[in-house]
């Protein structure tokens, strides 16, 4: 399963560090690579012998130790990774991941490592309730790092409570989750739209929103690397244009009339639609057909409301699931799950449009992702290609209930 992957593994002074020898067994028995690397801390509690021996590579314990070629190792090591996979982790050293402190080989090869970063805590209880540490975990999470949580029990210091390493396989399942690209979505023909409509007043002149497209176009490509065929009806953007290669169907509309006609010409085919498109809710009532003229003083436009193409879809949506998104400025929660109701959705996924890192035009969002079942998944800030898997990964849960349930 993980023929391939480069995996470095990160061992801290923790009394869990002996079951560091079986993780990097079970890596290994998947086909991983597995190169580890040592705190001082972490070499008192299993030894670099045992390590490399399990792992078939040399264990790293010193900052500046020269390879062949007078590389420096952790610049070479973390350059190929795949993952860095931090277990266990003490206190110590996601404090100091957290503050950037680089002061010896492990972190500072997490500080240089551009793969991902997983890490599983392991401490005394009270040391994992302080909040300080509880800080430098939710701003390490903030950055992209992906935290496995501790298990409750008996525990080194003799007390009871939450701080034990999680069990070994939750470990490799979660590894296995972020190195494996799932192909859930094969069979599946999963229609997105993205971007902005625009409604001209005239020739020249049209009512938009900031909508940039990206947050569609990442749902598109993580749909396609699951194993999608994928539509996407994309209103203007200065996107590039997915390649003829990546396999998306990409049409291109101007208008919500437009956007509309082709949704639904499409639909059909569809088994999942997911209305990502920052449709515009009002057009002129007349377009000029020339360019209008200034005439001095105030000018009024008279609008009407667009076609709601999710709606539409909504009530014409059989087996299909169909995601819509919420963009509010205001109680977030209450709002998205009334127009979950009012459109018939399956998952809405609602942002707060005035917070700077989530919504328009940034590469990261901060979503609260509500199903028809009235499960609540608020996210923190991250990319909108993370965004996009999380939304896929809740579309695959439901999707697998419904169709085990029409089926029977
Ligand atoms: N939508 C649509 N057609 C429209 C307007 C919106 O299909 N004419 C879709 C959007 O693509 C989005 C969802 O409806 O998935 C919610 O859009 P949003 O603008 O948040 O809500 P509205 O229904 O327009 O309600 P309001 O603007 O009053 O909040």
């Amino acid at each position: 399963m993980l023929t391939g992957k480069r995996i470095i593994l990160g061992i801290t002074g923790s009394i869990a560090a002996y079951k560091a020898a079986e993780i990097v067994r079970r890596l290994r028995s998947l086909n991983a690579e597995v190169w580890v690397v040592m705190t001082r801390g972490g070499t008192e509690f299993i030894t670099p012998l045992t390590l490399q021996t399990l792992s078939g590579h040399t264990v790293y314990t010193e900052t500046f130790a020269l390879q062949e070629g007078s590389k420096i190792t952790h610049i070479n090591l973390i350059k190929d990774a795949d993952l860095f996979l931090i277990a266990p982790a003490t206190a110590n050293i996601i404090g100091k991941f957290a503050a950037g402190i680089g002061d010896d080989l492990l972190t500072t090869m997490a500080l240089a490592a551009r793969c991902p970063v997983i890490i599983a805590p392991a401490m005394d209880s009270d040391m994992y309730d302080n909040p300080i540490l509880q800080n430098n975990i939710a701003q390490l999470k903030e950055t992209g790092c992906r935290f496995i949580e501790t298990e409750e029990g008996e525990l080194a210091s003799g007390l009871v409570g939450k701080g034990r390493l999680a069990n070994i396989e939750v470990i490799i399942s979660t590894v296995i989750d972020l190195l494996v690209v799932k192909k859930d979505m094969a069979g599946e023909v999963v229609l997105v739209t993205a971007g902005p409509t625009r409604e001209y007043l005239d020739p020249v002149r049209f009512i938009s929103n900031r909508s940039s497209g990206k947050m569609g176009y990442a749902i598109a490509a993580s749909a396609k690397e699951r194993g999608a065929e994928v539509i996407l009806i994309s209103g203007p953007t200065t996107l590039q244009k997915p390649a003829k290669s990546e396999g998306i169907e990409l049409i291109n509309v101007v208008t919500a009339s437009e956007m509309r006609e082709e949704a639904l010409k499409n639909l059909k085919r569809a088994t999942i639609v997911i209305m990502a498109a920052a449709v515009s809710d009002y057009r002129p009532v007349d377009i000029s057909p020339g360019k209008i003229k200034k005439s001095g003083g105030n000018v009024s436009l008279d609008l009407t409301e667009t076609p709601d193409i999710l709606t539409e879809i909504g009530m014409d949506k059989g087996n299909r699931i169909v995601v819509g998104f919420a963009a509010e400025t205001e109680n977030l929660e209450s709002n998205a799950m009334l127009k979950l109701k009012r459109k018939n959705l399956d998952i809405i996924v609602a942002n707060d449009v005035l917070d700077p890192d989530a919504g328009f035009e940034v590469d990261t969002n901060v979503v609260t992702i509500i199903d028809k079942n009235n499960e609540v998944t608020p996210l923190p800030r991250m990319s909108k290609k993370e965004v996009s898997y999380r939304i896929l990964d809740k579309i695959a849960k439901i999707a697998n209930l419904k169709r085990t349930y029409s089926r029977a």
